[in-house]
């Protein structure tokens, strides 16, 4: 199956290009790659398939949802972004953190995430209690990720790596410590570090620990821990999955499909464009 993204002005994806420039200076002044990831997670982890509300649209720049518990420290983020968000007042907000989020991972060595514009920025923040709890367990993540979200497996593992980057601080998430001693690199040393143990110094969650005890999740943590060229590529594409949640996307029939398919799937992709709004397809 192949996608279709929206297209954008000549100019929008101009403006996308600099913007990428600016956010990975503000990155390297600031060291801010962990609490722009955490940002552009959060924005995008409280979709939900089932009422299609919540995602990553934006919805982070209201205080709204910067006061939901599970926030707590992102307004620092934004208001980092601002200053640049200000220059570019074509970009969506939706696109523009995740955007951040896409930057995070590559200037901090890790593996380059396509990046698609044209989501938009909705005006209603979600409910309050839709990203995971630290202190629960397998089941949980699988609800939130699975259930709510739409994720696999696969991409829960790969997508618990992001926590190789930055640390837990006490006033915000009542936890506190870093998961490796290099959080500022992404790489693979969260999975080497879960599978070796707690040490003293560093920190592992409760949600962490759980991937250990599970028998589709612990064979993806060992595997990461072999082979950080498997974790990039897994990683990769759960986070594009992440950050496109709740942009339902132009399947394109016409070359892919056999033709009597083609028949049954034009009209319905005729119909779905009626439904795009702001780019994405709602
Ligand atoms: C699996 C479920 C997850 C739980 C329960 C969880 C929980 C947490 C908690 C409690 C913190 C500490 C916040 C603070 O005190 O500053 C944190 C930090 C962080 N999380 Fe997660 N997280 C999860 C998944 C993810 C995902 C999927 C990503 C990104 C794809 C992510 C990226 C980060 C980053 C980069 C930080 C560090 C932020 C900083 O250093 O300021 N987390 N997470």
């Amino acid at each position: 199956m192949a996608k279709s993204y929206p297209t954008v002005s000549a100019e929008y994806q101009k403006d996308v290009e600099k913007a990428k420039r600016k956010l990975r200076a503000l990155i390297a002044e600031k060291n801010c790659a962990p609490l722009m990831l955490r940002l552009a997670w959060h924005s995008a982890g409280t979709f939900d398939q089932g009422s299609k509300t919540g995602g990553p649209f934006g919805t982070m720049r209201y205080q709204a949802e910067l006061a939901h518990g599970a926030n707590n420290g992102l307004d620092i983020g934004v208001r980092l972004l601002e200053p640049i968000k200000e220059q570019f007042p074509n970009l969506t907000y939706a696109d523009f953190y995740q955007l951040a989020g896409v930057v995070a991972v590559e200037v901090t060595g890790g593996p380059e995430i396509p990046f698609h514009p044209g989501r938009e920025d909705k005006p209603e923040p979600p409910v309050e209690g839709r990203l995971p709890d630290a202190t629960k367990g397998n089941d949980h993540l699988r609800q939130v990720f699975g259930v709510q979200m739409g994720l696999s497996d696969q991409d829960i593992v790969a997508l618990s790596g992001a926590h190789t980057l930055g640390r837990c601080h006490k006033e915000r998430s009542g936890f506190e410590g870093a998961w490796t001693t290099n959080p500022l690199t992404f790489d693979n040393s969260y999975f080497k570090e879960l599978l070796s143990g707690e040490k003293e110094g560093l920190l592992q969650l409760p949600s962490d620990k759980a991937l250990l005890s599970d028998p589709v999740f612990r064979p993806l943590v060992e595997k990461y821990a072999a082979d950080e060229d498997a974790f990039f590529a897994d990683y990769a594409e759960a986070h594009l999955k992440l950050s496109e949640l709740g942009c339902m996307l132009l399947l394109v029939t016409g070359l892919l499909m056999p033709k009597r398919l083609t028949v049954v799937a034009l009209p319905l992709v005729v119909f779905c464009m009626f439904r795009i709004r702001g780019g994405y397809m709602e």
